[in-house]
């Protein structure tokens, strides 16, 4: 483990202050067992509650009162140097005492070369500590540790049961592996929760997991995961768009294997409304099969005023922490069309994200919707920053008589009662969503007489609606004309 390393070789240099900000005491202590058994120091614990102990002996020397005056004092007072674990300990240093005592400490006025660790979620320090100090990251749990989390909880489950644990071995590596991202006590409260359920660890465990992980992960509340994706037979049309991904599973799931292949990153969905781009979107999830986490760019900028960077990018961070999954950003121009009046806030985001596009390790493929092209910034339809642009357009005649069968289907009407081929014709022009729409309101009709729709009331339900293509020609032609040039068609 090299960050471990690099703890040893901070206390080798004698580094007068450390921060560690996180809740894991018990990782810290661990970590730096292990720093000791390199660097040979004395390693102590302060606590308010047990005062100041020592934790590679046993303490010899009489006990110290916990107050922090003199905690410090003898801490000073200690001739040979040592590493001590100050857990909870910077709230004192708001005491005009505490805080000469530690850095007098810190700048080796008549004291050894000691290392003190100030630990805590929240580490905030006065200006003149703060510049002293070196905040470190701790590592979180690799996968031989979590392996090990997993095993010390099986094994203390069927203590306390007093029988087996079923494990099925592939879906247990599953589970170590995406519990990776998370820190040690969030790992062991998921696993523990897996194992409590139903003393057993299988396939079926690993939806319950993604939705905890990705709840721990979603600080920002800006990601929502979608636990329902779709399937390419529920989608008529986008056979382009089905094609693609399949051919690209397997890379996008296992690049190592292909190394002379660019790993699939992201496509844009551009078309006109109610014609399939969410689904699309869902279906591409479904067909990778992995998990869908959808972006909500609306409320990235009016949560907190001024956050909005900031919160972009912890959210893209854990989406890369939930990999391999489909980030979903539904009509990104709504959330990239900020203009001139926003301080460059929107120019920014956009920055950040072709950046975290382009450069991102992480098995995260990006599905970006859109309606209107005109709101669209240039950059983003530059080449290469999605793999490929497709045209979501209205249904060709056979995918609307697709459509029809598969919503009659869907609400129990046989398809083979009705007469496709002139619903598909008398429905020119109308989206997917219009077309089960017209079904919907024929059923209503139906319930209103007592007797399931027809042809007819089929036809009639469709002559009483009109197409969006029709109310707004201009743009839905506009539109068209624009994307023929420029994306691929998706059917
Ligand atoms: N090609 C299609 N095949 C089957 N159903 C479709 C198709 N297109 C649309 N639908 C139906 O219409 C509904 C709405 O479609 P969807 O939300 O995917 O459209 P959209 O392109 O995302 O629209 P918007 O631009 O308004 O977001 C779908 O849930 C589905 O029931
Ligand atoms: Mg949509």
């Amino acid at each position: 483990m090299s960050e471990l390393d690099d703890l040893t070789t901070l206390v080798r240099a004698a580094t007068p202050l450390l921060v560690i900000e996180t809740v894991d005491e018990q990782r810290v202590i661990e970590c730096f067992r292990h720093v000791i058994a390199q660097a040979l120091r004395p390693l102590w614990r302060w606590s308010l509650t047990d005062g100041l102990s020592r934790l590679d002996f046993a303490q010899t020397d009489g006990a110290v009162a916990p107050d922090a005056t003199a905690t410090l004092h003898a801490i000073r007072a200690q001739g040979e140097p040592g590493i001590y674990l100050m857990f909870d300990f910077h709230p004192l240093l708001g005491y005009a005492m505490s805080l000469r005592q530690l850095r007098e400490i810190v700048q080796r006025q008549h004291s050894a070369a000691h290392t003190i660790v100030l630990v805590g979620a929240r580490v905030e320090l006065p200006a003149e500590l703060e510049a002293l100090a070196l905040r470190i990251p701790l590592s979180l749990p690799d996968i031989r540790e979590l392996a090990g989390i997993l095993r010390g909880e099986a094994a203390g489950w069927q203590r306390e049961q007093g029988r087996r644990i079923e494990v099925d071995n592939d879906a247990a590596r599953t589970i170590v592996r995406n519990l990776l991202g998370l820190s040690a006590p969030d790992a062991r409260r998921i696993v523990r929760k897996l194992i409590y359920a139903d003393g057993a660890l299988g396939p079926g465990d690993l939806p319950v997991l993604m939705q905890s992980k990705f709840e721990l992960l979603n600080r920002s509340g800006l990601l929502h995961y979608e636990y329902a994706t779709a399937s390419f037979a529920d989608i008529a049309g986008v056979s382009r768009v089905r094609e693609w991904v399949q051919r690209r599973r397997a890379v996008f799931l296992s690049p190592e294997a292909t190394p002379m292949l660019d790993p699939p990153r992201g496509v844009l969905l551009l078309g006109v409304q109610g014609c399939g781009k969410s689904l699309a979107a869902k279906a591409i999830a479904g067909g990778f099969g992995v998990p869908l986490v959808r972006l909500d760019f609306g409320t990235l900028y009016n949560k907190y005023q001024g956050e909005t960077e900031k919160n972009l990018r912890e959210a893209l961070a854990s989406t890369e922490l939930l990999a391999p999954c489909v980030l979903w950003i539904d009509e990104i121009e709504k959330g990239l069309a900020g203009g001139g009046d926003d301080g460059g806030v929107s120019r920014r985001v956009l920055g950040y994200l072709l950046t975290w596009m382009a450069e991102r390790k992480a098995k995260v493929f990006v599905v970006a919707t859109a309606n209107a092209v005109n709101e669209l910034p240039a950059e983003l339809l530059r080449k290469g920053r999605f793999d490929e642009i497709f045209f979501v357009d209205l249904p060709q005649a056979s995918v609307r008589s697709e459509i029809f069968a598969m919503h009659l289907a869907r609400r129990k009407l046989d398809p083979a009662t009705f007469d496709l081929g002139a619903l598909a014709a008398a429905s020119d022009g109308y989206s997917g969503a219009e077309i089960e729409q017209t079904i919907v309101s024929a059923l209503y009709d139906a319930a209103g007489n007592g007797t399931p729709p027809d042809q007819p009331a089929l036809l009639h339900a469709l002559q009483q609606t009109r197409p969006l293509s029709l109310l707004m020609r201009e743009q839905v032609e506009a539109l068209r004309a624009w994307a023929r040039e420029r994306c691929v068609a998706a059917d």
